[in-house]
């Protein structure tokens, strides 16, 4: 075995086509940034994927460490837009055409990472046909429980009442923030400093989510500024509409009370 070989590198280096005649020279970074976000998408579902399993098994441990990790990996999703921003919007146009309808609106990793962290929109299954990839996980994603499903285990572990609606909830739909859950968040915030550092971790990555939301509006307000997305959505108008979507909005609702 040697290094090549190892990594599959002759195969993931003939993954880059620019499509531009003549070449676009910024096409080729374009490719490549986003192929690298799918790759730290499939590690962050492989991630998210272990820190379920943690969390039902009530391994504290674990999942703080899980969470530091995918924190770690979305801060580097954050900073990775620097590169794409040393793209001018001249330099965009040159070869916008050829993303024709294609857009990042269509990455499914991203959906699956959305429906994996609670926030099931099954409405976005339309973008996901049984004829393009990305259909069998969409619908396998859509009926499995979620980080916070997974969480609730936890928390009930540790003594916390969890509302029977929510352990029988239809897995299909989004989690929704419970008053409930929120009570027993304080209480353990309180009492167990050991789970307060899970919570401040699940936070941390939650954060890094929506500094990418930001990050990404911004950078999409520089390069296109009013137009209409590739994707077909009206652009920075409709991306502004998630800006501040928590993930584990228990967490975030709890610290009025704090
Ligand atoms: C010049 C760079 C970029 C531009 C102009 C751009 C533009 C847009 C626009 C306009 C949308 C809204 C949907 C649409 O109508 O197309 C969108 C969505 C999206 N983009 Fe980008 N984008 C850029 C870079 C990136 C990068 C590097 C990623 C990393 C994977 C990315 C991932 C996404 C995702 C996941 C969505 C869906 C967001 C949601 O539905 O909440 N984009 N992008």
């Amino acid at each position: 075995m040697n290094y090549s070989e190892y990594l599959n590198l002759p195969k993931l280096l003939a993954l880059q086509h620019p499509r531009s005649a003549p070449p676009e020279h910024d096409e080729m970074l374009f490719i490549v940034i986003h192929q690298t976000y799918e790759l730290w998408f499939k590690l962050m579902l492989h991630e998210l994927e272990r820190i379920r399993s943690e969390l039902s098994a009530g391994d504290l441990y674990g999942s703080i460490a899980g969470f530091q990790r995918v924190r770690t990996v979305m801060k580097t999703l954050v900073a990775q837009l620097d590169i794409l921003e040393t793209m001018t919007p001249m330099s965009f146009t040159s070869f916008r055409d050829r993303l024709d309808t294609s857009s990042g609106f269509q990455s499914y990793q991203y959906r699956e990472l959305e429906f994996v962290l609670g926030y099931k929109r099954p409405e976005v299954l339309k973008y996901y046909p049984p004829d393009l990839p990305g259909h069998a996980e969409m619908q396998k994603r859509l009926r499995e429980p979620t980080v916070i499903d997974h969480f609730y285990d936890f928390l009930a572990a540790q003594g916390a009442k969890i509302p029977d609606e929510l352990r029988r909830r239809d897995l299909t739909h989004a989690n929704q923030p419970n008053p409930q859950v929120q009570d027993e968040i304080l209480r353990l915030y309180h009492d167990r400093p050991d789970l307060a550092i899970l919570f401040e971790a699940m936070i941390d990555f939650d954060e890094g989510l929506q500094e990418w939301r930001y990050r990404h509006v911004k950078l999409v307000e520089r390069t296109i500024g009013s137009k209409t997305g590739t994707g077909g959505s009206p652009g920075v108008d409709f991306l502004k509409k998630s800006l501040f979507l928590p993930a584990f909005a228990d967490l975030w609702a709890v610290r009025v009370r704090m």
